[in-house]
Formats: structure tokens, sequence, C-alpha cells
């Protein structure tokens, strides 16, 4: 068993709803760190689970007319199938009804009592049954609930109460000493002026309610809310049950919980902690929100996007890579359809589909499908070594990025690599290579070090997107993904000889309008569906307006007025991949980056050119042409090219390196 451990943490769900896209990124985060670092060799325990008990719940389940384990049994099975959809590698499930967790809450509870860390008083105060948290006047907002907003109760009970206001100067102590504690550290200080204000001893017991643990020795009182939640950390790797297990995992390396119960973990949860005599987790990391257009989702908003339809629709990995990319470390994020269908079209089918689509393509014809020895090292070219260097460069960020528990720059990286490999192509040539046989060494050696730059990429994805990797990692020819370790990074491990394998794209390119427009579920939170309709009815109109222009073009004799050529727009565009257009023999279907702005040409230079010549090329395209449909295809555009009498034709491009979106004049 390896020496070094990593146990991360979700928060445990309530089983009230079932989960949303916002609950998948937690638990996607924490699933990608947790894949990661048993990639590096590290004994990992991944934790997840299901917060089941509360006066919510129990109420939930009157109006559903079910007891309140047959509610939460049915909700939690809806959690355990996400999980699963989204190969989500937990390596425990811990539900709060469970006996294992009863024993737990019960004993610390009794501990703490013990130790007159718990004494029982009189609770007045105002209660918000949803958020199950007592409030002082101070901080209701117009006489409600500061957090949701709603009515709140007034509420005088016995209860027993933590002596948390005994443990402020500890917890402050403890922050100040480890400043890694609270992530992200801009939240740091909102936490220590939170302590600051003053921590009042905190109510954890209920007597108007049943379902909850028991208080031990008091069995009115039902242990309320946090240190039964909180304490599921330790129930799960063994606290008082298996000490062997508990010392191993024990301090947990990170809580990954949202803002809203940040605060819970770095002030109650390390109280409690103290109380009890345990060191305090390493990390506690809260990330922002996923947002849709009107702002938080709710069920009572009616905005709540099921995370399994995306799954349905575009694929785990698709989702999985579209919440980790999106979510910067700490900020909230927004999702859309649309944006999530960009994601998959721009960089997981045009920049990490095509470099191993164009890839195998090419082995295929140039090398009769298998991986060519490279040649000795003393051959290498500068532009080799770059591509190596920043290979090595790759590694060392993303690991660094995932150590300071950000897969959003770790993405951003491997997303380099995956930059790198397609203009390492369109520098290099291999098709140019192939038709002199003089080349045949430096084309081996360019598709020898495509190859390794794309297993070392498979290898850096397989964390974030499981299934891909392994789809990667197979039609690299290779077997065995799981017995890889982060050495297997280092550059040269592709063995020469490999035969590739073949497939579909992993990734096909979505028609984003289309989908939208056809969209039955009417996804009222994307941004631009209704945009999307527009689009579809300027379609239409563009036909006609087809008809006219033709009848208008001016004859080749006519001289134009300098006006008249500045209604034509002209715009630099980077062709990103090339795809044949199908059952179309001249027609390519090319797509472009205009600076920002991706479209679709489709042209008829099939005859005149590879696909994979015109990767990387920056050629210039008419951009105010109507767009229109060829075979079916939509074309947001034309380039220009020129033709002799003999019939050569040649795709305009610029002589240096300007970028894409550049007006021609
Ligand atoms: N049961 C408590 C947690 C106890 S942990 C000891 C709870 N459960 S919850 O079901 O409400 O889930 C809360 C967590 O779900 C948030 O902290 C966050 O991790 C995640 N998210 C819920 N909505 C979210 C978004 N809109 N965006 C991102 N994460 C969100 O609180």
């Amino acid at each position: 068993m390896a020496d070094k451990t990593f146990y991360i943490t979700t928060p445990i769900y309530y089983p009230s709803n079932r989960l949303h896209i916002g609950h998948a990124y937690t638990t996607v985060y924490c699933d990608a760190l947790a894949r990661w670092h048993r990639f590096k060799g590290e004994d990992v325990f991944f934790l997840t689970g299901s917060d089941e008990h509360g006066q919510k719940i129990e109420r939930a389940a009157q109006e559903s007319g079910k007891t309140p384990e047959r509610y939460v049994e049915e909700i939690v099975a809806t959690f355990k199938e996400l999980w699963q959809r989204l190969n989500i590698s937990y390596d425990d499930f811990i539900r709060t009804t469970e006996k294992r967790h009863h024993q737990v809450v019960q004993e610390i509870f009794r501990r703490l009592y013990e130790k007159g860390d718990i004494y029982k008083s009189t609770y007045k105060g105002w209660y918000c049954t949803p958020c199950e948290t007592f409030w002082t006047e101070s901080k209701l907002v117009d006489g409600c609930c500061p957090d949701c907003d709603r009515p709140v109760e007034m509420v005088a009970e016995e209860s027993y109460f933590f002596r948390m206001s005994k443990y402020a100067r500890p917890l402050l102590d403890h922050i100040a000493a480890h400043p890694e504690f609270i992530q992200p550290a801009t939240r740091r200080n909102e936490m220590i002026a939170f302590i600051n204000q003053g921590l009042e001893d905190l109510c954890v017991s209920r007597t108007t309610f049943n379902w909850g643990i028991p208080v031990p020795f008091d069995e009115r009182h039902v242990i309320y809310v946090w240190i039964d939640a909180l304490t599921n950390y330790l129930t799960a790797i063994g606290y008082l049950a298996d000490e062997d297990k508990f010392g191993r995992y024990w301090p947990a390396d990170v809580h990954v919980v949202g803002k809203d119960i940040l605060r819970f973990h770095t002030i109650i949860w390390p109280t409690i902690l103290m109380a009890a005599g345990l060191p305090l987790p390493r990390q506690v990391y809260g990330h922002g929100w996923v947002l849709v257009k009107s702002g938080k989702m709710s069920k009572s908003k009616g905005n709540v996007v099921d995370p399994l339809a995306l799954i349905e629709q575009f694929g785990a990995d698709a989702v999985r890579y579209f919440l980790l990319r999106e979510m910067s470390f700490g900020q909230d994020a927004k999702y859309s359809k649309r944006a999530l269908m960009e994601r998959i079209n721009s960089d997981l089918a045009n920049d990490l589909g095509n470099a191993f689509h164009r890839t195998q393509t090419m082995l295929a014809r140039f090398c009769r499908g298998q991986v060519p020895a490279p040649d000795p090292v003393s051959s290498r070219e500068p532009i080799d070594a770059d591509l190596i260097n920043l290979a090595a460069a790759v590694v060392e960020n993303t690991d660094r990025a995932l150590t300071e528990l950000d897969p959003n720059a770790a993405l951003i990286e491997i997303w380099r690599l995956v930059g790198a490999v397609n203009k390492y192509i369109d520098q290099t040539e291999p098709w140019s290579l192939a038709k002199d046989p003089a080349k045949s060494g430096r084309l081996r050696e360019v598709m020898y070090n495509v190859c390794e730059a794309l297993r070392i990429t498979a290898l850096l994805v397989a964390p974030f997107l499981p299934e891909t990797g392994k789809a990667l990692w197979r039609r690299l020819g290779l077997s065995d993904l799981d017995g890889q370790r982060f050495a297997d990074l280092k550059w040269g491990g592709m063995a020469p000889g490999v035969e590739i394998g073949r497939g579909e794209p992993l990734f096909p390119r979505l028609d984003i309008d289309k989908i939208l427009a056809e969209d039955e579920s009417g996804d009222e939170e994307d941004e631009t569906a209704a945009e999307a309709g527009e689009k579809a009815a300027a379609g239409k109109d563009q036909q006609q307006e087809e008809k006219q222009d033709m009848s208008q073009e001016p004859t080749s004799e006519e001289l134009i007025s300098i006006d008249e050529f500045a209604k034509v727009k002209l715009r630099l565009a980077k062709v990103e991949s090339v795809a044949p257009v199908p059952g179309a023999d001249k027609l390519l279907a090319l797509q472009v980056d205009m600076g920002g702005e991706k479209r679709q040409i489709v042209a008829g230079i099939a005859k005149y050119y590879q696909p994979e010549e015109l990767v990387g090329k920056t050629i210039v395209v008419v951009a105010n042409l109507k767009p229109a449909r060829l075979r079916g295809m939509l074309s947001q555009g034309m380039l220009l090219a020129a033709e002799d009498q003999e019939g050569k034709l040649g795709v305009i491009t610029v002589d240096r390196d300007i970028a894409p979106g550049a007006v021609v004049r």
C-alpha cells in the first residue's frame, strides 16, 4: 500500500430533491482530483454520501405520503445512479441513516457532554425550517431568512448547546498558523471577520421532530444537523471502529464544499473537532456556484438543470469537461446549453478530437498504421525539442495546478499541449514529407513525436474525462491505462511498432443552432435559444435574398467603386479542422476561427486539397456573405482561392503571422 494517502470528501447531499448540475460539479471536481492522486500512486480515499435526517426531509416525506426511510431510499438511489453515469470513482458512499454513523454521532455527543462542551439550556430564536438554521434578530433581512429569503418562525425549546464560543481563539490561531487551511485564500478574511464578530454557542439538539439520531442519554432530543452531518467524514474512515483505517486517512486532505457551506466547514466543524481532541482537516475548499440565466438553481424557481438529461444527450465526459473547464478557481460560472455545446465543438471536437483523428489518418496513410521508430536523438530538430519541452512543462504545471486544487487551470495547461500538437503537425506537414522518399526518416521522427505527445495527452486527460482517456488510449493501440502512473508521463514511453486502432471521431461536431431549435425540452435557461430561433428564420429569408443577389451579380467587365468594394468584408480565419462533406465529392467543410468567432465554411476544393493540408492555415474569408446551405451543410462565409487556366487552384493565405479575425482590405 502506498505511503502517501489522500482523503477527499464531497458534502453529503440532502435527499430532498434530485441532484442538479451544481451538485454534479462538486462531485466531478472531487473525482478528477481523486483520480489524479491515484495516478500519482497515492492511497486515495474518496468519500461522498447523503445527509438524510432533519425536519425538512421529515416534512417532505409526510407530504409525499411516504415514511422518511422510504422517501430517502428512493432519492438516494437516484444519487447513486447519477454518480455511476458520471463515472464517479468514490471509495465509499456514506448515509447518515446507517448504523455505523449513529454510533459515532452518539459517542461524540456523549464525549463532548461529559467534557462540559455540550450543555442543556433553552433556546429561543428565529428558526428557518428549510435551512434548518436559527438566526439572531439582527441577521434577519426584512424579517426573513438571510440565506433563502423565506419567513422564519419564533421557536423556544429546551436544547443542548455546543460551547463553540470557547474555541473562537484557538480557531483563529489555527487559521493564522495554517494560511492554506481555507481556500480560496480570498475567503479566509471573510471567515476571520465572522469569527471576530463573536461566536455564539451552537444549538445541537431539537425536540420538535423525530427524524434524526437521538441524544444517547436524553431520548426526547434528536441530534440536530451539524454534529450529525459533519461527523460523516469521521465515520466513513472508521472512527471508533477501525483505528488503523482512521489513523491512516485522518486528517482529511481536503473537504470540497460549495461556498454556501464553507462557513460550517471552517468554523463549526473545526471547533467540534477541537472539542473532540482530533486534528483538523488540512484544507477546506469552497468553490463557486454553477448559475443559470435566472440565477441560482432552485426547485421553486423551476430552473434546475438535470445532469442526467445532459449526459444522455452529450455523454458524461462532455458534461464533466464543461463543468471543470468553465468554473474558475473559487468563482461562479454560468451554464447554458449553448455554452456547453460550444465547449464540446471547440475544445473536444476541434482541438482534442482533431489532433487524434488527423494522426490516425496520417499513420494509416503514411506509416501502415503503425507508430514508427523515431530517429536518434541527435537528429532532432529545434521544433521537435520545443514540443518535447512543452510536454514536460505541461505535465509539471498540471501537477502543480491540481496540488493547488485547481482542475480548471490544469485543463487549460493540457489543452496547451493539444494545441501544440496540432501546430506541430501544421508546421512539419507530414503529408509533404510523405511525398519525398528522401524525407522518410524525418517523417518517422515527426509521426513518432506526434504519437508520443498524444500518448501523454491521453494520460493527462484521463482523470478528467475517464471514458475519453480510455478511448484515446485504445486508439493509440495501447492497453492497461489503469496501470499507468505519473512516471509514465516521461517522454519516450510510446513503443514503436504499435498498431494504431481506428474509430469514428469521439466528439462529432454539433450543429448548435439546429439542436437548440429542435430542443423539445425548450431549455428556457438557454440564453440564446431565442437567438437561435431568429437565426433559423434568417436562414429562410436568405435563400430568397440569394436569388436576388445572383441577378445583381456584375459582369467581370463592369467596374465598381471603392464603396462597392468596401461592402465586401474580408477577414482572416484560421482553419481549425476540415472534413469531407458526406455525399459530396467536391466539398470540404472547414471549421474556422475568426478571432474568437467560430464558423463553418463549406468550399468546393476537395479535388485540390487533402483535409489535413488545410488545417492550421490562415485563409481569407468573405465574412459578410449571407449564410447558405450546401448539401444540407451550413456555410457561413466563402473562402478566397485563385484558379489558373490549367485548373490549378490555391487557397489565398497571408505571408506572415497575422491574427485570425484581422480585416483584409
Ligand atoms: N447536507 C448539506 C451538506 C452537509 S456536508 C457535511 C448540504 N446539502 S445540499 O444537498 O444542499 O448540497 C450542498 C452542496 O451542493 C453545496 O455545498 C455545493 O457543494 C453543491 N451545490 C448545490 N448547488 C450548487 C450550485 N448551484 N453550484 C455549485 N454547487 C452547488 O448543504
